[in-house]
């Protein structure tokens, strides 16, 4: 856990930039968690039905194909597509470990029980660690193993930093294992530049709540005095820099007390950005999986082209003994 001290500076050196930003790892307390689930459910939000058809479309092949005796899954939260993958890799009652690492235990230690109830052949070995530390889990796993990293979650770094996670995630890989990364894709033929904002804009305002949660996180953790209705949803794709911003915009103008710290002003239509989300196409996937040490070995997209699994495996000569 970072300390406070730090993670307040941090946030005072965020709030002095030109745009406002603020780190997006505060939006998932447990309602930004419980709010998120929500999105995955809404029409507009294709991410996640995207991938998860795209799963089911490829499992049995993959599996077959890397003969998996583990899965360590980044950011596992309810696992709910894991079972996708589970139960290939179990069929037939075969053995298998599966490493779910996650930030917080809400999810995990209930998930993990349930899943040893489901599948009686699968060891789960939970794992409580942040994962955009990059850290690989502390126990190693049997290999062949799939490492993966779904949801787009990758979506939500910089270029630099997902370059870093992924090199740090992947760094005890052994030939055999394989890095699996689900990211979302850019407007294109097949996915319009609207239906990419709306999943961003769902009509039930649910991705609205889950925006101006961020600021009561922010108030309940440091003691700021944000007040969310001041503030406006928005959301838009920045084709320049092929990613999804959200910002919370100042409806007028007013001035946000930073304990400690300076008061931070808002001009009327000032925005604070609160989360990117990064678009990739195969080209930015295979540069990205290459940078951090690992060669694009497969690639799939859904029927629509919206969504994309990729498969990274070590370069030879690459991988930790
Ligand atoms: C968690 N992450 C992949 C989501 C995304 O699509 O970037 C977070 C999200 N933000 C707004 N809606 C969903």
């Amino acid at each position: 856990m970072r300390e406070r001290r730090e993670e307040l500076d941090e946030l005072a050196r965020g709030l002095a930039r030109t745009p406002k930003t603020v780190s997006s790892r505060y939006i998932y307390d447990e309602r930004g968690s419980e709010l998120f689930e929500a999105i995955t459910r809404l029409p507009e939000y294709y991410l996640t039905r995207a991938e998860r058809g795209l799963l089911t479309r490829i499992a049995r092949g993959l599996i077959g194909e890397v003969q998996p005796r583990a899965l360590v899954e980044f950011g596992a939260g309810s696992a709910r597509k894991t079972r996708i993958l589970l139960s290939a890799m179990t069929e037939g009652g075969r053995a298998a470990v599966y490493v779910p690492v996650d930030v917080s235990e809400d999810f995990m230690f209930d998930t993990a029980r349930r899943l040893r109830d489901e599948y009686p052949s699968l060891k789960v070995r939970p794992e409580v660690a942040d994962m955009t530390r990059g850290l690989r889990p502390a126990a190693r796993p049997p290999a062949p193993c799939i490492y993966a990293l779904l949801g787009s979650t990758i979506g939500n770094f910089t270029h630099e930093e997902a370059v870093r996670m992924v090199a740090g995630l992947s760094s005890g890989m052994r030939d055999g294992d394989v890095f699996l990364l689900g990211a979302d894709l850019r407007p294109g033929p097949g996915k319009s530049l609207e239906s990419l904002e709306a999943a961003y804009n769902d009509a039930a305002g649910v991705t609205v709540e889950f925006n101006r949660n961020l600021l009561r996180v922010l108030n309940a953790r440091f003691g700021t005095d944000f007040d969310p209705s001041r503030f406006r949803h928005r959301a838009w794709y920045d084709a320049a820099n092929t990613r999804i911003e959200m910002h919370l915009e100042a409806l007028s103008a007013h001035a946000v007390a930073l304990p400690g710290g300076p008061v931070i002003s808002f001009r009327e239509g000032e925005t604070l950005r609160t989360e990117i989300s990064c678009k990739y196409n195969r080209a930015a996937v295979s540069s990205l999986l290459e940078q951090a040490g690992l060669e694009m070995v497969r690639w799939w997209t859904d029927e629509g082209c919206r969504f994309a699994l990729a498969l990274g495996a070590v370069t030879s000569g690459g991988g930790s003994p």
